[in-house]
């Protein structure tokens, strides 16, 4: 007999009753969520810390390659609900790569703004290829921002940077994950902080599971900006961030209450990284675990090591570093940071062990 093909879920039937939707709501989804939570293999003997049990959500494995699909099933689903016919973001570039493909996906027609010259090739391709109205301004992404935000005002689209409420609502299913498949709540969570969405939601789905009393605990949050871009850490915005962690490179971010509350309630604490320990992090991620992340990715792992360094994070705890993107979004990085002879070499054996030195 022939055998009926499973049904496949989509984030939002899975988690329906922790979201704001309804059986009417239009689901639009490209398969995004359910991403490997993998356990570090040499990293924390490597650093100095063997008792140390770490893990890595890796998000970059969503189907654009980054954590936005989370919130972008759901506020393009909600956009499609409400009857719009056009989204709108800002964005470093993976929000925007996110937003082209669910637009695409409804039907709706996606407009990007990007700070020029500051986006990832692969990102920009991403919204190229999905087919988004792309516009390079020649401002950073707060600028952005404020320009989307005028827009959203005046014009017949839907903002769909986090600003938008269902956005956060969608990324804190990144947190029910991380406590599915770890069986519990780790004891401390490092992340990225740019626009400080990310860790505002996580903290509202960890705070969640904790009260419906799914976990007795939940994680301190313990959250990574860029130094030259680190306006919550400095206690004030930023006129002109600066880092190679070009997704995160933003100096007033739009979620910055709820993302230090966040930190606070937790028990955790928001810091900045400079770029050389996010670039020392993110070739430990290649050369010791075999994990190709965005260099702002490699943010929560470089602060991970600050703090274990500082004794802000115990030696035997349990940490989940969130790996937020897909390190082939930014292809061009590996080959500026690592000295290697790209040259061909000729095509014979004696050449080969030459060059391999067996
Ligand atoms: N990591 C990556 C790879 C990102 O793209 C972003 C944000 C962050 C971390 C920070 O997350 O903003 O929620 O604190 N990227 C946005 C964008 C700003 O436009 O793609 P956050």
């Amino acid at each position: 007999m022939q055998k009926i093909a499973p049904q496949i879920m989509s984030l939002i039937d899975k988690y329906a009753e922790f979201l704001p939707v309804t059986l009417h709501t239009p689901i639009v989804s490209l398969g995004e969520g359910n991403t490997p939570l993998v356990a570090a293999s040499a990293l924390p003997k490597k650093l100095g810390y063997p008792s140390l049990k770490l893990y890595f959500k890796l998000e970059g494995l969503n189907p654009t390659g980054s954590f936005k699909d989370r919130g972008m099933t759901l506020a393009v689903s909600k956009a499609v609900e409400e009857k719009a016919s056009a989204v709108i973001c800002a964005s470093t570039g993976n929000t925007s790569a996110s937003a082209a493909a669910f637009a695409t996906k409804a039907g709706l027609a996606c407009f990007v703004l990007l700070p020029h010259g500051y986006v990832a090739l692969g990102k920009v391709a991403q919204a190229i290829h999905y087919g988004a109205k792309l516009v390079q301004i020649e401002g950073n992404f707060d600028r952005a921002l404020e320009l989307v935000k005028e827009i959203g005002d005046k014009c017949a689209v839907t903002i769909v940077n986090s600003i938008n409420p269902y956005r956060l609502e969608g990324q804190k299913t990144a947190a029910f994950e991380v406590i599915e498949q770890l069986g519990e709540a780790p004891d401390y969570l490092c992340i990225p902080v740019g626009n400080a969405g990310n860790i505002s939601a996580y903290r509202r789905g960890f705070k969640l599971f904790h009260e419906i009393g799914r976990v007795p605990s939940a994680p301190k949050m313990h959250g990574f900006e860029a130094e030259g871009s680190a306006a919550i850490v400095q206690g004030k915005p930023i006129e002109n961030p600066e880092t190679i962690a070009t997704a995160i490179r933003i100096g007033n971010p739009a979620s910055w209450k709820e993302a230090e509350a966040a930190a606070l309630d937790s028990g955790g604490k928001i810091d900045s990284v400079t770029d050389e320990e996010i670039l020392d992090a993110y070739k430990l991620l290649g050369s010791s675990e075999g994990i190709f992340c965005e260099p702002s990715s490699a943010a929560s792992v470089a602060g991970l090591i600050k703090h274990l360094k500082a004794g802000l994070i115990p030696a035997e705890a349990s940490a989940v570093c969130v790996l937020t993107g897909n390190g082939l979004k930014d292809p061009e990085t590996p080959q500026k940071i690592n000295k290697v002879d790209l040259n061909p070499v000729e095509a014979n054996l004696d050449a080969l062990r030459k060059v391999m030195g067996i």
